[in-house]
């Protein structure tokens, strides 16, 4: 990049950007230029499914329309449909313009159109395989591609062995060096990661036969999210937040991840799951690690990784799991002036099942930094309102010169990252009522996104999609972690097996049973 000469008088040299010893969000390469992958195939197993649709189709079309697309790429889908391109061209078309983040631009879909392919086939039918190998290794006269390409694992997990099997079989995934090869092969596994620790290590055994750790990428979508980014940003590019980022001024956190919708048509999935499994695992620890971590050396995915494995495998749970470890159940009730079904009452849910749709916990992170400090987290559906927040409430003042009287609506000083909706950070303190007398009164100060910035956010998986392309595996989380992660929900999965789950009506913020948690400890769950 040119440097910036303007405002120096003529003849004078440019000044070279500033290097910042010490900033691990320093990198000699300029991230701002648009990144754009090499020539390569995308290939989407599960292609006519649920996520491939809503998410993965129109990120494509998304990143295409930014300009973010090589000019040689195919989507290769792959499906079990006795369907030719055309039929999964229209498909892709009807997804990616109802779903689309950014405006419809006909002229990009036509581009794009005339790179898609469909090669029909079931998971355990080789000739099928066959064809999509030979297919790959037509591309490069076809269009440009010659062996780089990225599969998509978009399906259930117990399809898994069979699909890497075959990928193997085939030829089609190599765990050759890339550099050997001269080009690379990558494979993209959706979450959840195993429904155990066992079941993770036998996956990742699988994954790895086949593929070279680095060319795995586990997708984590919350992790593409740009406030899930911005966490590392606010706190490891600025002196204002560390200094009291520990146990010294934090007096607890809270991670909440509410939904207001039920499971929808997932049941088959989500009542073999539940919220445990589903979320917190995945998505909530991660968030629990980057909250918690110390600064990595670098922003580099080993240097992340290394600091948020040490956070996973420093929690520890409650002695008192009854009382710290609550899961619930939502029944009948309302929800923005409508009537919502029970959970049991959900279509394909057994009448009978015990499943848990929230989890309310209590963790600890036993680190010098955080030694102490509870870690309050919270998952569920058909809770009031949608919302994804880190809030961490610092420790009271220890020492105040006001009469109680005058502090009479001071809470704790609060710092809360929202996540999701209104994309943000606010800082909650007190300040003065304006008036003759000395009146404190708890204030909020907003930083908001779509205030802030004219740039818009790309959507997660249109950002991890990109990376995957690209080969930045900085936003996915390694094996480690994921076992890790593990370690920590299997004994509460074994804690909580053979009982009834709490209930909380649909449209309520969860079962008592949690918030008398929360009470037991002096302290109370946020209404965000
Ligand atoms: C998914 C879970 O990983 O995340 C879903 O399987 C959940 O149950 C979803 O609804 C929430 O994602 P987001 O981005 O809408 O918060």
């Amino acid at each position: 990049m040119a440097a910036d000469t303007r405002g120096s008088a003529s003849g004078a040299k440019a000044k070279l950007p500033q290097q910042r010893p010490g900033n691990p969000l320093r990198d000699n390469a300029d991230r701002r230029l648009p990144r754009v992958p090499p020539p390569c195939a995308l290939v989407v197993f599960g292609i006519t499914g649920d996520l491939a649709q809503k998410k993965l189709l129109p990120a494509v079309y998304d990143l295409a329309n930014r300009g973010l697309l090589p000019t040689s790429f195919v989507l290769l889908g792959f499906a079990r449909r006795d369907w030719g391109d055309g039929e999964f061209i229209e498909l892709a078309h009807k997804a990616a313009k109802e779903h689309a983040r950014t405006p419809w631009r006909e002229d990009v879909w036509k581009r794009l159109a005339s790179s898609c392919k469909f090669v029909p086939g079931a998971f355990d039918d080789d000739a099928a395989f066959d064809t999509l190998a030979e297919t790959l290794l037509d591309l490069e006269e076809s269009h440009g591609v010659s062996g780089n390409a990225a599969f998509y694992l978009s399906i259930p997990p117990d399809s898994f062995p069979v699909v890497l099997k075959q990928m193997q079989r085939t030829g089609m995934a190599d765990n050759i060096d890339d550099s050997i090869t001269g080009y690379w092969r990558r494979v993209v596994v959706e979450k959840p990661f195993g429904h155990d620790l066992a079941s993770s290590r036998e996956l990742n055994e699988l994954v790895d036969s086949v593929f070279t750790a680095q060319d795995v990428f586990r997708i984590d979508h919350y992790l593409g999210k740009e406030t899930v980014q911005n966490l590392l940003a606010l706190r490891f590019a600025n002196t204002l937040f560390e200094p009291v980022w520990n146990s010294h001024h934090v007096d607890s956190v809270q991670i909440t991840m509410a939904e207001d919708v039920g499971i929808g048509s997932r049941a088959d999935f989500y009542d073999a799951t539940g919220t445990a499994r589903d979320v917190v695992q995945n998505h909530i620890l991660q968030l629990l690690a980057l909250t918690a971590m110390e600064e990595p050396v670098e922003y580099t995915p080993d240097a992340i990784r290394i600091e948020k494995l040490k956070v996973l495998r420093a929690i520890s749970l409650p002695e008192d799991l009854p009382r710290y470890a609550i899961r619930g159940q939502y029944t009948q009730g309302w929800l923005a002036g409508q009537r919502v079904p029970g959970y049991v009452q959900e279509e394909k849910v057994p009448d009978d099942s015990t499943t848990e749709t929230y989890v309310a916990l209590r963790l600890g992170v036993q680190t010098r930094r955080w030694a102490g400090v509870p870690f309050y987290l919270r998952a569920g559906k058909r809770l009031p309102r949608r919302v994804t927040e880190i809030a961490l409430t610092f420790r009271p003042a220890p020492h105040v010169p006001f009469t109680a009287s005058d502090t009479e609506s001071l809470g704790q000083n609060q710092l809360v990252v929202r996540v999701q909706p209104d994309e943000g950070v606010t800082l909650k303190f007190g300040s003065k009522v304006p008036g003759t007398v000395m009146e404190v009164r708890d204030v909020a100060m907003d930083f908001l996104y779509g205030t802030a910035f004219t740039e818009a956010s790309p959507e997660a998986y249109e950002r991890l999609l990109l990376d995957v392309l690209i080969g930045d595996a900085t936003l996915f989380p390694r094996h480690e972690e994921v076992e890790a992660s593990w370690a920590v929900i299997d004994p509460l999965e074994e804690f909580w097996a053979g009982q009834e789950p709490a209930h909380y009506r649909g449209g309520e913020w969860g079962p008592t049973e949690a918030d008398e948690m929360l009470a037991s400890d002096g302290r109370a769950w946020r209404r965000p």
